[in-house]
């Protein structure tokens, strides 16, 4: 309990508790297992963000399953997009003529899912299915949408379940509001 409220201190309140978002798991990997198409599946986590969330989804889609990471960034650590996606990796993966489903935290702006989208199409994969835990309910500044999506919410900057701000609480199990 200590541990608890030493961790959730600066949370004003919990949108999404650890329960709500492990039923809402549940569903969308068995979405995603129904819908995708047979064989492998090349699974691209974007670090560090997505990591939370694409270990509880991809542990509960029963399938052969090859887990790849990248490493984009484009908040460097505030509560504001600095409009910029930089690739962190010296290299991506092998995609080519692979099914991807590219994970990642929170559909913002749209430019992250975007920029890393064109560019594994780029490198020749046969199609891109994305998948967010969260999608703010605001104006995307690049066209792009997520197949799946875990939560529909408000367009407010939220920590928890691997999202961060300023590098922090990203291991609250829930997604939450900040204190002003
Ligand atoms: P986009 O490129 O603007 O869609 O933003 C996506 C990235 O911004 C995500 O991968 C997150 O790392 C970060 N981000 C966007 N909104 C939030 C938020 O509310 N909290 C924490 N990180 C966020
Ligand atoms: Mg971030």
């Amino acid at each position: 309990m200590g541990d608890e409220l030493g961790r959730a201190a600066d949370v004003d309140r919990v949108l999404i508790d650890e329960k709500i978002i492990e039923k809402r798991l549940d569903a969308m990997a068995a979405e995603i297992d129904r819908e995708f198409p047979a064989g492998s599946i090349v699974a691209i986590v974007l670090l560090k963000g997505a990591f939370v969330f694409a270990a509880d989804l991809l542990r509960r889609i029963p399938r052969p399953l090859e887990i790849e990471c990248l490493n984009v960034s484009s908040y460097h650590g505030g509560t504001e997009s600095s409009g910029v996606v930089k690739f962190l990796d010296h290299s991506l993966p092998d995609v080519q003529d692979r099914h991807v489903l590219l994970l990642d935290d929170i559909l913002d702006t749209g430019r992250t899912l975007k920029a890393v989208r064109d560019r594994l199409l780029l490198e020749g994969c046969a199609a891109v299915h994305t998948g967010v835990l969260l999608a703010k309910d605001r104006p995307r500044e690049e066209e792009v949408q997520a197949d799946y999506v875990g939560f529909e919410i408000g367009d407010e900057f939220v920590v928890g379940y691997g999202l961060d701000y300023k590098g922090r609480y990203r291991n609250l199990p829930f997604v939450g509001v900040l204190k002003p």
